[in-house]
């Protein structure tokens, strides 16, 4: 070192020189605080280029040394002022890229589509909720249901029309079944099957499985073999049943009134009417005040009412009546110590009723332009 041309202040200071340079090139190209960061090491860092030059202070000569101090003070300054601008106009820019930013305040998202409750269901719900105020249990039941209790133990005779073909779903036993009486094996109602073409079978499974006091409904869907503008092979109705010591029609008809005030709201009339059911004695059509015309209904003038009500002024809602002494002994109750009544109707009807929709094939065909109608 000591024979170069040049002394070691000036070799020095050129150097210095030329990291000035090569910083300022750099500069431009650092675009965060990190790329600031990594300068700040590469030239003023423990191991940085300028700290490394400065290290040689040292071997100059002490009447260089002063000049020498004050150029290296300057090119860090310079470093370090050349840091402080660059990151200003980084947050400038930054700060202005945020202002120019357009937020569009007009943007309306999608909304999501959220599934709603089938009107069936909602009408449904809405008796639950009635009948459980009254004091009454909501219980369900199978949809294959056997035949035993589907007819038998309601009284049904073998040969009632009910049980044809015609009418009925009969549901084949499991493959096996059939097979365990070798040829003609003698028909048992309780192992064959049907689809329950009424919810009545519930009125059976609970007083074989309840004591007295007994107070339920029972809503589901049971299945017939009809199909035509007004009838679906599969439909919904809601049983009731109330046995206890000492109950009378009287009871039947209070309830069912109250029931009609709850659901349809008050000052619609409700008559019970004579009708056969094998499983209830004496037993009665239901029939309400038409919700609509509120037309007077006695007498079935001709001309009165609406279409709804067929112009009867009457809405039909099903059969009830005083559970039939037959019925109790089958399901292992004592006639002579519990009366009780029942009732069976349609929801769907009352659905209908209820949303003022005129065909109830609109409930089941699954037509989104219908269900929709019906957000819940
Ligand atoms: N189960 C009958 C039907 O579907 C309706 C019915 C009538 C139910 C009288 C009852 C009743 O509980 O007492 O036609």
């Amino acid at each position: 070192m000591s024979d170069a041309k040049q002394t070691p202040e000036d070799d020095t200071s050129e150097r210095l020189r030329a990291e000035l340079e090569a910083f300022e090139a750099a500069l431009p190209a650092a675009a965060d605080e990190a790329g600031l960061y990594e300068l700040q090491v590469r030239f003023l860092g423990k191991k940085g280029s300028v700290t490394a030059l400065r290290k040689r202070m040292g071997k100059v000569p002490p009447e260089q040394r002063k000049a020498l101090g004050k150029a290296f003070n300057e090119v860090k300054q310079a470093i370090e002022g050349g840091l402080e601008r660059r990151r200003v106009e980084l947050e400038s820019q930054a700060r202005e890229r945020e202002l120019s930013r357009r937020v569009d305040l007009g943007f309306v998202p999608e909304r999501a589509r959220a599934g709603a409750v089938h009107p069936i269901t909602a009408t449904r719900r809405a008796l639950e909720v009635i009948f459980r105020r009254m004091g009454f249990d909501v219980l369900d039941g199978p949809h294959v249901e056997v035949e035993d209790y589907n007819f038998d133990r309601l009284n049904f005779e073998p040969e009632h029309p009910a049980r044809d073909m015609q009418d009925t779903f009969f549901v084949d036993p499991p493959a096996g079944a059939a097979a365990s009486g070798a040829g003609a094996a003698a028909w048992d109602p309780a192992k064959s099957f049907v689809l329950r073409t009424h919810t009545s079978p519930v009125q059976v499974r609970t007083m074989l499985s309840h004591r007295p006091p007994i107070r339920i409904v029972a809503p589901g869907t049971v299945f017939r073999r009809d199909d035509d503008p007004t009838h679906s092979p599969m439909f919904n109705q809601i049983e009731g049943l109330y046995v206890d010591r000492g109950v009378t029609m009287a009871d039947l008809k209070a309830t069912l009134y109250g029931f009609v005030r709850a659901f349809f709201g008050p000052g619609l009339m409700v008559r019970l009417r004579p009708s056969f059911f094998p499983f209830v004695e004496p037993g009665a059509e239901f029939d309400m005040q038409c919700p609509f015309c509120r037309a007077p209904g006695e007498g079935e003038q001709p001309n009165a009412g609406c279409g709804l009500c067929k112009h009867t002024g009457w809405i039909e809602l099903g059969g009830s009546g005083m559970v039939h002494p037959a019925v109790f002994e089958r399901c292992g109750l004592d006639p002579e110590v519990y009366t009780g009544w029942a009732f069976g109707f349609g929801i769907d009807r009352m659905a209908m009723l209820r949303y003022g929709v005129p065909n109830l094939k609109h409930f089941f065909e699954g037509d989104l332009r219908v269900l929709e109608q019906f957000p819940c």
